[in-house]
């Protein structure tokens, strides 16, 4: 199959492109810089221009950069990512809309959240937070894991009318395996036999201990259709946060996770980005799961275009090759030639794992993304 376009591998052995579709012509090859060739072929133009011949290693290709560390010296504080989960119709959109005053719910197919949305809110003392909205129905389980992922605080939502359901439980089981503290929003308590004090207690069974009985995790009483509650859950929001002192390096090559991505008829590939360190700018050169890209526009949680989106910001990003997963990692490298072939690179080991190997597990996924 065909590696790199010639121009690429011009930029890579810093010779002119013309130079290259020249050799190729001589050598029966008729192509244009813009076209691709197979292996044999750049290897062999390599040779012919007296360039050695530097196999990418799979670890040289593999660009996360999960080990290399962020000097303390450069950390800056960065705004909590916060995931509302819970039980299906507990209020989870409502209770988001309510804090960011907008209204999503009434917008969406059967009031039932298909993805995950991401917003910024501005708490009563100025700080940010970034929220993500998670599907609360059974079969979206391994998005709401997924959700879990990137998350620093979890909010559990709890219809105090309904009490701890299987879905709760779930969440409460997600939030503890990546080790993210919970707070709890006890949703509904306009409602007619709400009985938030019933929530406290069944949450001891799942070693969720309050405040009120001695133990650590914070609770309020909200609700999202009153608009109750909701400055005392942000100052919660803001407790929490101050204690895991969150930090992050704004200023480096961006790296970001994909909370969703899509399709968009009129502007093609669309992902919405987390960005976890580093500041994404328009015209910035990425990788992206298995695509590649240029940031050809950011557009915010409000749908106003930017130039820049620094760490816990989520963007939708304009510009990719095709549509990511969520989940996949996006990182900002040196130049264009280097996108494509690590995309090129992932692409084939992508199909040499569905073929070979089992699906990733969900486990595996948590781990890689930790
Ligand atoms: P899924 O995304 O389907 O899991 O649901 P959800 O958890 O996002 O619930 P959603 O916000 O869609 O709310 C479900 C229903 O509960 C809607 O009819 C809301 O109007 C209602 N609701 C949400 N919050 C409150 C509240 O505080 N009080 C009352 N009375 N109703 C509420
Ligand atoms: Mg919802």
């Amino acid at each position: 199959p065909d590696v790199i376009t010639v121009q690429d591998l011009a930029n890579r052995m810093a010779e002119k492109g013309a130079d290259l579709v020249k050799a190729l012509f001589k050598m029966g090859m008729p192509v244009t810089v813009n076209q691709t060739i197979d292996q044999d072929t750049a290897e062999l133009l390599v040779t012919e221009f007296g360039h050695e011949i530097k196999r990418v290693s799979d670890a040289d290709i593999d660009i996360r950069h999960d080990e290399d560390v962020d000097d303390a010296a450069n950390l800056k504080a960065r705004a909590p990512v916060v995931t509302i989960m819970g039980h299906v119709d507990h209020g989870k959109t409502s209770l988001l809309d309510a804090l960011r005053g907008a209204n999503v719910q009434a917008g969406e197919a059967g009031g039932i959240t298909q993805h995950i949305g991401a917003y910024q809110v501005k708490t009563p003392d100025g700080s940010q937070v970034t929220f993500l909205d998670t599907p609360g129905h059974e079969a979206f389980t391994e998005m709401r894991q997924r959700g879990a992922n990137v998350t620093d605080i979890v909010i559990l939502v709890v219809a105090a009318d309904d009490g701890l359901k299987p879905q709760s439980i779930e969440a409460i089981n997600h939030a503890k395996a990546a080790g993210v503290p919970i707070i709890v929003a006890i949703n509904k308590v306009d409602k007619e036999g709400a009985n938030p004090q019933r929530v406290r207690e069944r949450l001891l069974e799942h070693e969720l201990v309050v405040e009120e009985m001695g133990g650590d995790v914070q609770n309020v009483e909200v609700s999202a259709l009153k608009k109750t509650g909701l400055d005392k859950l942000l100052g919660a929001i803001a407790v929490q946060a101050e204690i895991m002192e969150l930090k992050a390096n704004p200023d480096r090559a961006a790296e970001g996770t994909v909370v969703e991505a899509k399709l968009d008829k009129g502007r093609g590939p669309v992902a919405t980005i987390l960005v976890r360190r580093g500041t994404l700018k328009v015209g910035d050169i990425f990788v992206c799961g298995a695509e590649s890209g240029r940031v050809r526009a950011l557009i915010d949680d409000q749908g106003k275009q930017v130039k820049t989106a620094g760490p816990s910001m989520p963007v939708e990003v304009l510009g990719l090759g095709g549509v990511p997963m969520a989940g996949d990692t996006l990182t900002v490298v040196e130049n264009e030639a280097r996108a494509r072939e690590v995309a090129a690179y992932r692409q084939s080991e992508a199909l040499k794992r569905r073929t070979v190997q089992a699906p990733v597990s969900l486990e595996g996924m948590f781990e890689a993304l930790a």
